[in-house]
């Protein structure tokens, strides 16, 4: 399968950004751990970041007829982007949304994600963890 794992703003200072709450691993260091699981190896897995909403969502479009399915971590575009929930709807590719830290266990704004109806699945508080269910969840949901 081609799987694509998108990442969204501030997500590239993973590793120096409140490590309390995000932990101490940057974000290379959670793609070369996931890349390294046995569930993943059989895969094509491309890696995306961007701290822009117009390019995750250039990103979504372009996956159309070359990716089988998406993990994305839209960071805090979760909470209001109705642009990138329209992209996930329109690319129309099963997507799992993931988020390092319980959304629900936070500050008030960030119990509402505006994609998680128009995703698979979504997945909170399990830390890089959170990456590897999600692929599992996804692939289930391929076969
Ligand atoms: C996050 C949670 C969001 O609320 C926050 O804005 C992020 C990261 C997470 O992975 O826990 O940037 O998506």
């Amino acid at each position: 399968m081609n799987i694509l794992i998108i990442n969204g703003p501030n997500l590239n200072l993973l590793g120096v950004r409140e490590p309390n709450i995000y932990g101490s691993e940057t974000l290379s260091d959670i793609e070369r751990w996931l890349n390294n699981q046995m569930e993943a190896e059989p895969h094509a897995i491309t890696w995306f970041q961007s701290n822009h909403e117009g390019r995750l969502i250039d990103r979504l479009h372009e996956a159309i007829g070359n990716i089988d399915g998406i993990i994305i971590n839209p960071g805090a575009l979760t909470h209001y982007s109705i642009a990138l929930r329209d992209a996930i709807t329109a690319v129309d590719i099963p997507t799992v949304e993931v988020h390092l830290s319980d959304i629900y266990n936070r500050e008030i704004f960030r119990k509402i994600s505006v994609i998680e109806d128009v995703c698979v699945k979504q997945i909170s508080g399990q830390g890089k963890s959170g990456y590897l269910d999600g692929l599992k969840k996804l692939l289930s949901s391929l076969n």
